[in-house]
Protein backbone atom coordinates (compact mmCIF):
# COMPACT_ATOMS: atom_id res chain seq x y z
CA UNK A 1 0.00 0.00 0.00
CA UNK A 2 1.33 3.13 -0.68
CA UNK A 3 0.66 5.38 2.32
CA UNK A 4 1.20 8.46 0.99
CA UNK A 5 -2.04 8.59 -1.02
CA UNK A 6 -3.80 7.91 2.04
CA UNK A 7 -1.80 10.67 4.41
CA UNK A 8 -0.85 13.47 1.81
CA UNK A 9 0.26 15.98 4.52
CA UNK A 10 2.59 13.69 6.19
CA UNK A 11 3.94 12.36 3.35
CA UNK A 12 4.54 16.46 2.37
CA UNK A 13 6.54 17.30 5.98
CA UNK A 14 9.93 17.42 5.89
CA UNK A 15 12.62 17.56 8.57
CA UNK A 16 13.78 20.90 8.21
CA UNK A 17 10.29 22.21 8.23
CA UNK A 18 10.03 19.85 11.69
CA UNK A 19 13.44 21.45 13.58
CA UNK A 20 12.67 25.14 12.24
CA UNK A 21 9.16 26.54 11.99
CA UNK A 22 6.67 23.26 12.28
CA UNK A 23 3.47 24.90 13.71
CA UNK A 24 1.50 25.60 10.98
CA UNK A 25 2.32 21.87 8.88
CA UNK A 26 1.66 19.92 13.04
CA UNK A 27 -1.53 22.07 12.90
CA UNK A 28 -2.82 20.57 9.38
CA UNK A 29 -1.88 17.20 10.21
CA UNK A 30 -3.34 17.70 13.25
CA UNK A 31 -6.84 18.87 11.52
CA UNK A 32 -7.34 16.35 8.79
CA UNK A 33 -4.80 13.37 9.64
CA UNK A 34 -4.18 13.38 13.56
CA UNK A 35 -2.74 9.82 13.38
CA UNK A 36 -0.75 9.76 10.23
CA UNK A 37 2.22 8.20 8.45
CA UNK A 38 5.35 10.56 8.07
CA UNK A 39 7.80 9.48 5.86
CA UNK A 40 10.40 12.21 6.53
CA UNK A 41 11.05 10.81 9.89
CA UNK A 42 9.70 6.94 9.35
CA UNK A 43 7.08 6.94 11.84
CA UNK A 44 3.23 7.56 12.65
CA UNK A 45 2.94 11.06 13.88
CA UNK A 46 -0.09 11.19 16.75
CA UNK A 47 -0.74 15.32 17.07
CA UNK A 48 -4.10 15.50 18.26
CA UNK A 49 -3.84 15.80 22.58
CA UNK A 50 -6.82 13.63 23.54
CA UNK A 51 -5.01 11.02 21.03
CA UNK A 52 -1.14 11.46 22.59
CA UNK A 53 -2.92 10.92 26.07
CA UNK A 54 -4.24 7.85 25.14
CA UNK A 55 -1.31 6.38 23.51
CA UNK A 56 1.28 7.97 26.19
CA UNK A 57 -1.24 6.13 29.16
CA UNK A 58 -1.32 2.75 27.22
CA UNK A 59 2.58 0.89 27.80
CA UNK A 60 1.22 -2.38 26.64
CA UNK A 61 0.51 -1.40 23.48
CA UNK A 62 2.76 1.67 22.96
CA UNK A 63 5.94 0.61 24.33
CA UNK A 64 9.35 1.91 25.05
CA UNK A 65 10.43 -1.81 25.25
CA UNK A 66 12.29 -2.39 21.73
CA UNK A 67 15.58 -3.10 20.96
CA UNK A 68 15.51 0.02 18.09
CA UNK A 69 15.18 2.36 21.08
CA UNK A 70 18.72 3.91 21.04
CA UNK A 71 19.69 5.52 24.67
CA UNK A 72 19.37 1.41 25.87
CA UNK A 73 21.71 0.78 22.75
CA UNK A 74 24.10 3.68 24.37
CA UNK A 75 23.65 3.34 27.55
CA UNK A 76 21.88 0.35 29.01
CA UNK A 77 18.57 -0.52 30.23
CA UNK A 78 16.79 1.94 32.26
CA UNK A 79 13.66 3.37 33.37
CA UNK A 80 13.12 4.99 29.97
CA UNK A 81 13.37 1.91 27.87
CA UNK A 82 11.17 -0.23 30.29
CA UNK A 83 7.47 -0.93 30.80
CA UNK A 84 5.67 -2.79 33.53
CA UNK A 85 6.77 -3.62 36.89
CA UNK A 86 10.34 -3.46 36.11
CA UNK A 87 10.14 0.06 34.83
CA UNK A 88 7.96 0.78 38.32
CA UNK A 89 10.95 -1.15 40.17
CA UNK A 90 13.51 1.27 38.07
CA UNK A 91 11.78 4.47 38.61
CA UNK A 92 10.90 3.65 42.46
CA UNK A 93 14.72 3.48 42.94
CA UNK A 94 14.95 8.00 42.50
CA UNK A 95 11.98 8.79 44.24
CA UNK A 96 13.16 10.53 47.18
CA UNK A 97 15.35 13.82 45.47
CA UNK A 98 12.61 14.37 43.13
CA UNK A 99 9.56 14.47 45.44
CA UNK A 100 8.28 18.18 45.68
CA UNK A 101 8.73 18.77 49.74
CA UNK A 102 12.49 17.59 49.11
CA UNK A 103 12.67 20.23 45.90
CA UNK A 104 11.38 22.85 48.38
CA UNK A 105 12.78 21.99 51.42
CA UNK A 106 16.79 20.86 50.62
CA UNK A 107 17.21 22.02 47.00
CA UNK A 108 15.54 25.10 46.35
CA UNK A 109 17.66 27.71 48.18
CA UNK A 110 20.75 26.14 47.07
CA UNK A 111 19.03 26.31 43.03
CA UNK A 112 18.36 30.22 43.82
CA UNK A 113 21.79 31.43 45.41
CA UNK A 114 23.59 29.18 41.79
CA UNK A 115 20.77 31.29 39.54
CA UNK A 116 21.80 34.68 41.41
CA UNK A 117 25.52 33.98 41.01
CA UNK A 118 24.91 33.37 36.83
CA UNK A 119 22.68 36.14 36.59
CA UNK A 120 25.16 38.25 38.03
CA UNK A 121 28.09 36.68 36.02
CA UNK A 122 26.26 36.20 32.38
CA UNK A 123 25.07 40.13 32.57
CA UNK A 124 28.96 41.61 33.68
CA UNK A 125 29.55 39.31 30.73
CA UNK A 126 28.22 38.50 27.39
CA UNK A 127 24.62 38.88 28.92
CA UNK A 128 23.34 35.71 26.59
CA UNK A 129 20.51 33.80 28.62
CA UNK A 130 20.66 30.08 27.54
CA UNK A 131 24.62 29.58 27.63
CA UNK A 132 25.18 31.85 30.59
CA UNK A 133 22.31 31.20 32.90
CA UNK A 134 19.99 28.32 31.67
CA UNK A 135 22.79 25.73 30.89
CA UNK A 136 25.19 26.06 33.78
CA UNK A 137 22.37 25.76 36.10
CA UNK A 138 20.99 22.66 34.44
CA UNK A 139 24.10 20.66 34.75
CA UNK A 140 24.91 22.17 38.23
CA UNK A 141 21.49 21.46 40.06
CA UNK A 142 21.51 17.77 38.24
CA UNK A 143 25.29 17.07 39.93
CA UNK A 144 23.82 18.64 43.02
CA UNK A 145 21.17 16.11 43.03
CA UNK A 146 22.97 13.30 42.17
CA UNK A 147 25.38 14.31 45.39
CA UNK A 148 28.27 14.41 42.62
CA UNK A 149 29.74 17.75 43.80
CA UNK A 150 33.25 17.01 42.89
CA UNK A 151 32.37 16.66 38.93
CA UNK A 152 33.16 18.87 36.82
CA UNK A 153 30.53 20.55 34.66
CA UNK A 154 32.94 20.40 31.99
CA UNK A 155 33.35 17.11 32.16
CA UNK A 156 29.51 16.52 32.00
CA UNK A 157 29.00 18.47 28.74
CA UNK A 158 31.68 16.00 27.46
CA UNK A 159 30.09 12.74 28.29
CA UNK A 160 26.39 14.72 27.35
CA UNK A 161 28.12 15.32 23.56
CA UNK A 162 29.51 11.68 23.32
CA UNK A 163 25.96 10.55 24.12
CA UNK A 164 24.60 12.86 21.89
CA UNK A 165 26.85 11.62 18.65
CA UNK A 166 26.00 8.03 19.75
CA UNK A 167 21.98 8.34 19.41
CA UNK A 168 23.00 10.65 15.86
CA UNK A 169 24.89 7.22 15.02
CA UNK A 170 22.71 4.83 15.38
CA UNK A 171 19.74 6.88 14.03
CA UNK A 172 21.65 7.58 10.67
CA UNK A 173 22.60 3.79 10.73
CA UNK A 174 26.29 4.41 11.49
CA UNK A 175 28.20 2.32 13.87
CA UNK A 176 29.09 4.17 17.46
CA UNK A 177 32.50 5.86 17.05
CA UNK A 178 35.50 4.11 19.78
CA UNK A 179 36.51 7.40 21.04
CA UNK A 180 32.65 8.19 21.93
CA UNK A 181 32.17 4.22 23.89
CA UNK A 182 35.40 5.95 25.70
CA UNK A 183 34.59 8.94 26.82
CA UNK A 184 30.86 7.35 28.40
CA UNK A 185 33.33 4.52 29.73
CA UNK A 186 35.01 7.66 31.73
CA UNK A 187 31.49 8.35 33.07
CA UNK A 188 30.92 4.82 33.67
CA UNK A 189 34.30 4.14 35.79
CA UNK A 190 33.33 7.60 37.62
CA UNK A 191 29.94 6.12 38.66
CA UNK A 192 31.60 2.62 39.27
CA UNK A 193 34.00 4.70 41.87
CA UNK A 194 31.37 6.62 43.50
CA UNK A 195 29.54 3.28 44.29
CA UNK A 196 32.35 2.23 46.26
CA UNK A 197 32.09 5.45 48.62
CA UNK A 198 30.01 5.53 51.55
CA UNK A 199 29.87 9.40 51.04
CA UNK A 200 28.91 9.61 47.36
CA UNK A 201 24.93 11.51 48.12
CA UNK A 202 22.39 9.86 46.02
CA UNK A 203 24.88 7.12 44.53
CA UNK A 204 25.98 5.82 47.94
CA UNK A 205 22.02 5.63 48.16
CA UNK A 206 21.07 3.91 45.63
CA UNK A 207 23.67 1.30 45.94
CA UNK A 208 22.17 0.56 50.12
CA UNK A 209 18.87 0.93 49.18
CA UNK A 210 19.46 -2.28 46.87
CA UNK A 211 16.50 -1.45 44.91
CA UNK A 212 19.01 -1.61 41.80
CA UNK A 213 21.12 -4.18 41.16
CA UNK A 214 25.21 -2.90 40.59
CA UNK A 215 25.72 -3.44 36.95
CA UNK A 216 21.96 -1.31 36.59
CA UNK A 217 23.19 1.72 38.99
CA UNK A 218 25.76 3.34 36.26
CA UNK A 219 23.07 3.13 33.36
CA UNK A 220 20.55 5.06 35.83
CA UNK A 221 22.35 7.61 36.66
CA UNK A 222 23.23 8.26 33.19
CA UNK A 223 19.77 8.81 31.74
CA UNK A 224 18.45 10.79 34.71
CA UNK A 225 21.85 12.65 34.73
CA UNK A 226 21.32 13.67 30.42
CA UNK A 227 17.57 13.59 30.79
CA UNK A 228 18.06 16.99 32.70
CA UNK A 229 20.88 18.89 30.90
CA UNK A 230 19.21 20.10 27.57
CA UNK A 231 15.99 19.47 28.47
CA UNK A 232 16.12 22.61 31.72
CA UNK A 233 18.28 24.66 29.69
CA UNK A 234 15.57 24.69 27.02
CA UNK A 235 12.80 25.29 29.23
CA UNK A 236 14.81 28.04 31.31
CA UNK A 237 15.80 29.70 27.68
CA UNK A 238 12.53 28.85 26.30
CA UNK A 239 11.08 30.82 29.28
CA UNK A 240 13.48 34.16 29.21
CA UNK A 241 12.16 33.73 25.08
CA UNK A 242 8.46 34.05 25.11
CA UNK A 243 8.39 36.67 28.05
CA UNK A 244 10.87 38.98 26.50
CA UNK A 245 9.20 39.14 23.40
CA UNK A 246 6.24 39.62 25.06
CA UNK A 247 7.40 42.69 27.37
CA UNK A 248 3.92 43.09 28.93
CA UNK A 249 3.74 40.51 30.28
CA UNK A 250 7.10 40.38 31.46
CA UNK A 251 6.23 43.99 33.38
CA UNK A 252 3.27 42.36 35.05
CA UNK A 253 5.99 39.80 36.44
CA UNK A 254 8.15 42.31 37.86
CA UNK A 255 5.20 43.58 40.18
CA UNK A 256 3.75 40.64 40.89
CA UNK A 257 5.96 37.17 41.11
CA UNK A 258 3.42 35.04 42.00
CA UNK A 259 3.05 35.31 37.80
CA UNK A 260 5.62 33.30 37.29
CA UNK A 261 4.57 29.74 37.86
CA UNK A 262 1.74 30.72 34.92
CA UNK A 263 4.22 31.98 32.68
CA UNK A 264 6.46 29.09 33.02
CA UNK A 265 3.52 26.49 32.36
CA UNK A 266 2.47 28.97 29.39
CA UNK A 267 5.89 28.94 27.82
CA UNK A 268 5.92 24.78 28.74
CA UNK A 269 2.75 24.71 26.64
CA UNK A 270 4.21 26.44 24.12
CA UNK A 271 7.13 25.09 23.05
CA UNK A 272 7.71 22.23 25.47
CA UNK A 273 11.84 21.68 25.67
CA UNK A 274 11.48 17.90 24.52
CA UNK A 275 8.96 18.10 21.58
CA UNK A 276 8.02 14.63 21.37
CA UNK A 277 8.22 11.20 22.74
CA UNK A 278 8.63 7.61 20.60
CA UNK A 279 6.78 4.47 21.42
CA UNK A 280 6.79 1.20 19.67
CA UNK A 281 3.64 -1.03 19.04
CA UNK A 282 3.46 -4.12 20.43
CA UNK A 283 0.31 -5.14 18.20
CA UNK A 284 -1.39 -3.67 15.58
CA UNK A 285 -3.37 -0.50 16.91
CA UNK A 286 -6.53 1.83 16.25
CA UNK A 287 -6.05 4.88 17.32
CA UNK A 288 -8.37 8.06 15.98
CA UNK A 289 -10.13 5.94 13.64
CA UNK A 290 -6.66 4.85 11.96
CA UNK A 291 -4.89 1.24 11.32
CA UNK A 292 -0.86 1.27 12.78
CA UNK A 293 0.74 -1.77 12.21
CA UNK A 294 2.54 -3.81 14.99
CA UNK A 295 5.95 -2.73 15.51
CA UNK A 296 5.57 0.39 14.33
CA UNK A 297 7.83 3.77 15.71
CA UNK A 298 4.96 6.13 17.27
CA UNK A 299 6.26 9.83 17.85
CA UNK A 300 3.79 11.36 20.20
CA UNK A 301 3.86 14.85 19.23
CA UNK A 302 3.95 17.25 22.40
CA UNK A 303 4.19 20.63 20.66
CA UNK A 304 1.47 19.73 18.18
CA UNK A 305 -0.54 18.36 21.36
CA UNK A 306 -0.36 21.66 23.26
CA UNK A 307 -1.57 23.29 20.54
CA UNK A 308 -4.66 21.55 19.66
CA UNK A 309 -7.29 24.14 19.37
CA UNK A 310 -10.20 21.90 20.80
CA UNK A 311 -8.55 22.43 24.21
CA UNK A 312 -6.46 26.11 23.79
CA UNK A 313 -8.56 29.17 22.12
CA UNK A 314 -6.20 30.94 20.28
CA UNK A 315 -3.34 28.13 20.61
CA UNK A 316 -0.55 30.24 19.02
CA UNK A 317 -0.44 33.03 21.08
CA UNK A 318 1.73 33.73 24.40
CA UNK A 319 -1.14 34.24 27.19
CA UNK A 320 0.24 33.81 30.58
CA UNK A 321 -3.97 34.82 32.09
CA UNK A 322 -4.95 31.24 30.13
CA UNK A 323 -7.53 30.16 32.41
CA UNK A 324 -6.51 26.55 31.22
CA UNK A 325 -2.52 26.61 30.46
CA UNK A 326 -1.22 23.92 33.13
CA UNK A 327 -3.01 21.57 30.68
CA UNK A 328 -0.33 20.62 28.76
CA UNK A 329 1.51 17.49 28.18
CA UNK A 330 4.65 18.79 28.11
CA UNK A 331 5.99 16.34 30.74
CA UNK A 332 4.09 13.52 29.84
CA UNK A 333 1.16 11.53 31.52
CA UNK A 334 1.22 7.87 32.64
CA UNK A 335 3.87 5.89 33.66
CA UNK A 336 7.03 7.64 32.29
CA UNK A 337 6.07 11.13 32.93
CA UNK A 338 8.91 13.17 34.04
CA UNK A 339 10.95 12.60 37.24
CA UNK A 340 12.55 15.64 36.95
CA UNK A 341 9.57 18.20 36.94
CA UNK A 342 9.55 19.70 39.86
CA UNK A 343 13.75 20.37 39.86
CA UNK A 344 13.24 21.86 36.54
CA UNK A 345 10.24 24.20 37.47
CA UNK A 346 12.22 25.20 40.76
CA UNK A 347 15.29 25.97 37.89
CA UNK A 348 13.49 27.88 35.66
CA UNK A 349 11.25 29.84 38.56
CA UNK A 350 14.92 30.63 39.89
CA UNK A 351 16.10 31.93 37.30
CA UNK A 352 13.32 34.29 36.05
CA UNK A 353 13.39 35.54 39.71
CA UNK A 354 17.15 36.51 38.98
CA UNK A 355 16.35 38.64 36.48
CA UNK A 356 14.15 40.23 38.13
CA UNK A 357 15.85 40.64 41.19
CA UNK A 358 19.30 41.51 39.20
CA UNK A 359 16.67 44.32 36.97
CA UNK A 360 15.33 45.49 40.57
CA UNK A 361 19.43 46.05 42.54
CA UNK A 362 20.48 47.86 38.97
CA UNK A 363 17.13 50.02 38.54
CA UNK A 364 16.79 48.52 34.77
CA UNK A 365 15.16 46.70 32.62
CA UNK A 366 16.01 43.74 30.10
CA UNK A 367 15.19 43.53 26.61
CA UNK A 368 15.73 41.45 24.25
CA UNK A 369 18.45 42.44 21.82
CA UNK A 370 16.61 40.87 18.69
CA UNK A 371 19.76 40.98 16.44
CA UNK A 372 21.72 38.58 18.34
CA UNK A 373 18.47 36.33 19.61
CA UNK A 374 16.81 33.49 17.97
CA UNK A 375 13.76 31.66 18.39
CA UNK A 376 13.76 28.34 19.29
CA UNK A 377 14.28 25.47 17.29
CA UNK A 378 15.16 21.61 17.14
CA UNK A 379 13.74 18.76 15.37
CA UNK A 380 13.19 17.27 19.21
CA UNK A 381 14.91 19.40 21.99
CA UNK A 382 13.60 22.73 21.19
CA UNK A 383 15.17 25.93 22.39
CA UNK A 384 16.68 29.41 21.11
CA UNK A 385 20.33 29.48 20.26
CA UNK A 386 20.73 32.72 21.62
CA UNK A 387 18.72 35.09 24.35
CA UNK A 388 21.03 38.04 24.74
CA UNK A 389 18.77 41.15 26.63
CA UNK A 390 20.66 44.35 27.55
CA UNK A 391 19.75 46.63 29.72
CA UNK A 392 17.43 49.38 28.69
CA UNK A 393 19.62 53.29 28.79
C1 LIG B 1 16.01 18.04 36.59
C2 LIG B 1 15.57 17.91 35.38
C3 LIG B 1 15.04 16.64 34.78
C4 LIG B 1 15.31 15.33 35.11
C5 LIG B 1 16.24 14.80 36.19
C6 LIG B 1 14.51 14.50 34.24
C7 LIG B 1 14.50 13.12 34.26
C8 LIG B 1 13.62 12.33 33.54
C9 LIG B 1 13.59 10.89 33.58
C10 LIG B 1 14.55 10.01 34.37
C11 LIG B 1 12.58 10.48 32.79
C12 LIG B 1 12.18 9.05 32.48
C13 LIG B 1 10.97 8.67 33.30
C14 LIG B 1 10.50 7.29 32.96
O1 LIG B 1 10.83 6.75 31.90
O2 LIG B 1 9.78 6.71 33.79
C15 LIG B 1 11.98 11.66 32.22
C16 LIG B 1 10.93 11.67 31.33
C17 LIG B 1 10.61 12.76 30.58
N1 LIG B 1 11.06 14.06 30.75
FE1 LIG B 1 12.29 14.71 32.15
N2 LIG B 1 13.78 15.31 33.39
C18 LIG B 1 14.09 16.62 33.69
C19 LIG B 1 13.59 17.74 33.06
C20 LIG B 1 12.75 17.71 31.98
C21 LIG B 1 12.31 18.88 31.25
C22 LIG B 1 12.72 20.30 31.57
C23 LIG B 1 11.50 18.44 30.25
C24 LIG B 1 10.78 19.22 29.19
C25 LIG B 1 10.52 20.51 29.28
C26 LIG B 1 11.42 17.00 30.38
C27 LIG B 1 10.68 16.17 29.56
C28 LIG B 1 10.51 14.83 29.75
C29 LIG B 1 9.66 14.00 28.91
C30 LIG B 1 8.89 14.47 27.68
C31 LIG B 1 9.73 12.71 29.43
C32 LIG B 1 9.01 11.48 28.91
C33 LIG B 1 9.97 10.60 28.11
C34 LIG B 1 9.22 9.46 27.50
O3 LIG B 1 8.12 9.15 27.92
O4 LIG B 1 9.75 8.84 26.55
N3 LIG B 1 12.20 16.60 31.42
N4 LIG B 1 12.61 12.79 32.69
Amino acid sequence: MDRSEHFPIGASITVDQLTDSPYDALASLRASEPVSWVPATNAWFVTRRDLAIEAMKDAERFTVDDERFTTAQVLGTSMLSLDGPEHERHRRAFTAPFRPKFVREELQSRIAARAERLMAQTMAGKRELRTGLAGPLAVETILDVLGLDDVDSADVLTWYGAFGDAIVALTVGDDVPPEVHATLAQLYSYVGDAMGSDDAGLITHLVSDEILTAEEIPAAVAVVMFGAIETSEGMTANAFWHLLTHPEQWNRLRSDRSLIAAAIDESLRLEPAAAWIDRYTTTEVELGGTTIPQGALVTINLLAANRDPEVFERPDEFDIDRPNLAQHVTFVQGPHACIGLHVARAETHAALTAALDWEAANDTRLELDRSSSSAPQGLIFRKPSAVVSTPRL
